[in-house]
C-alpha cells in the first residue's frame, strides 16, 4: 500500500488539472472494475457490479489538491499567484510550487510592514529564475501546486497532498480487498472538491445513489495547543463523521459504520468538526435527497505541505470499507 500511497501524494493535480492523478489511479485499479468510465468534469467512475439484491453505493474520494494559478507576470519575470482552494500563506511562503510542465519556484514574499506579521496572498510572488516575461518558462493561467515528496515520520506518513490522495488510496485499497459485494459499488475519484465539490455534485447527480460516503481526511486535536480543540487523534482509527460545517451524517449509515468497526474489531473515533465539509455534503444533497456518511482519516497540518496520517489509521479505513460492502446494508432507519 506504501508504494500506492508514494505514487499517489507525489502527483500533479490542483483543482481543474487532475489528469495525471487519474491516469495513475486508473493504472492502479486495472483489472479491478466491471465499467470505467470519466465524466464531463473529469471524475473517473469504477463500478464493481453486486452479486446479490443489494443497493447502489457511491464511494466519493477527491483527486485535486489545492494550488496556485499564475494571474500576473512582470516585467522581471516574476509571478504572480492567486490561490486554487483554500491555501494559507503562512504555510507556503519560502517553499516552492512545481507547475505540470516540471517548471520549480520559490514562493517569496515583499517586504512587509512589520517583521514578524504573517503575510497576506498578494504580498507573495513566484521567483522561477526568468529575467523578462519573454524569457518566463509558464504562462498567464498555468497552475501549480506546492512541492514535496513523501517522508515516513516514524509510524506516520506526511506529504502535500493526503489531502485526498490519501482517500482516493483507501478507495484503490478497498477495490483490492473487496472479494464480492451484494451492492453495486461506484468507486467515484472526484475532481474539484477543494473550489466547492463540484466534481462529486455532478457525479452524484448522474449516479443517484441509494448512499453515499466520502472518503476524506478531517482535523486532528493530538498537537501542542492545537488549533481546533477536537477529540480526533492519530493511531486512534478512522473518524466516523457525525457533522462536519456543511454536513449532518445520515444516522442510520453512522451507526453502519460505528456497529461495522465494533464487529470486525478495528480502533474508530468520532468526529465532530465545527468548519469545512466534504463530497459527502454533495451527494447528500443532491436528487431529492442521499443517505450520506463520511469515513475520515485524521490528518495533522491540512493544507499545508506536510499533511501527515497514521499508516495504521489508513489500513483500518480500508478494513472498515470492505466489511461495511461485503454485507447487506442495515435496515433504514
Ligand atoms: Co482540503
Ligand atoms: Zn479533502
Amino acid at each position: 500500500m506504501k508504494e500506492t500511497i508514494k505514487r499517489l501524494v507525489e502527483a500533479f493535480g490542483p483543482s481543474g488539472s487532475e489528469h495525471q492523478v487519474r491516469e495513475l489511479i486508473r493504472q492502479e485499479i486495472s483489472g479491478l472494475a466491471d465499467e470505467v468510465r470519466v465524466d464531463t468534469l473529469g471524475n473517473l467512475i469504477a463500478v464493481k457490479k453486486g452479486e446479490g439484491s443489494g443497493v447502489k453505493v457511491m464511494l466519493s474520494a477527491h483527486m485535486d489538491e489545492i494550488g496556485v494559478i499564475v494571474s500576473y507576470i512582470d516585467e522581471k519575470g516574476f509571478l504572480r499567484i492567486d490561490p486554487i482552494g483554500g491555501v494559507r500563506p503562512l504555510y507556503e511562503v519560502m517553499g516552492r510550487v512545481q507547475f505540470e510542465n516540471g517548471v520549480v519556484g520559490v514562493i517569496g514574499m515583499e517586504k512587509l510592514d512589520k517583521r514578524d506579521q504573517v503575510p497576506p496572498m498578494d504580498k507573495l510572488y513566484v521567483d522561477v529564475g526568468a529575467t523578462s516575461r519573454e524569457d518566463c518558462p509558464v504562462n498567464l493561467g498555468d497552475v501549480g501546486c506546492f512541492a514535496r515528496l513523501m517522508v515516513e515520520t516514524g509510524k506516520h506518513l506526511t506529504s502535500k497532498a493526503m489531502d485526498d490522495r490519501i482517500g482516493c488510496a483507501v478507495l484503490v485499497g478497498t477495490m483490492r480487498e473487496l472479494a464480492s459485494s451484494p451492492h453495486d459499488v461506484y468507486f467515484v475519484f472526484s475532481t474539484q472538491e477543494e473550489v466547492g465539490l463540484r466534481g462529486a455534485t455532478t457525479s452524484a447527480f448522474g449516479i443517484e445513489p441509494d448512499v453515499g460516503i466520502a472518503v476524506d481526511v478531517t482535523l486532528s486535536g493530538d498537537t501542542p495547543e492545537p488549533m481546533v480543540k477536537m477529540a480526533v487523534s492519530l493511531d486512534k482509527g478512522p473518524a466516523i463523521k457525525v457533522k462536519d460545517g456543511g454536513m449532518l451524517a445520515t444516522p442510520w449509515v453512522k451507526e453502519w459504520m460505528i456497529d461495522t468497526a465494533i464487529k470486525i474489531a478495528i480502533p474508530y473515533q468520532l468526529e465532530v468538526l465545527a468548519g469545512g465539509t466534504t463530497d459527502a455534503r454533495a451527494i447528500q444533497t443532491t436528487q431529492a435527497g442521499i443517505a450520506a456518511g463520511c469515513l475520515s482519516i485524521p490528518c495533522r497540518y491540512v493544507h499545508s505541505p506536510s499533511e501527515t496520517v497514521s499508516y495504521d489509521d489508513v489500513l483500518n479505513s480500508i478494513k472498515l470499507m470492505v466489511a461495511m460492502l461485503s454485507g447487506p446494508v442495515p435496515v433504514k432507519g
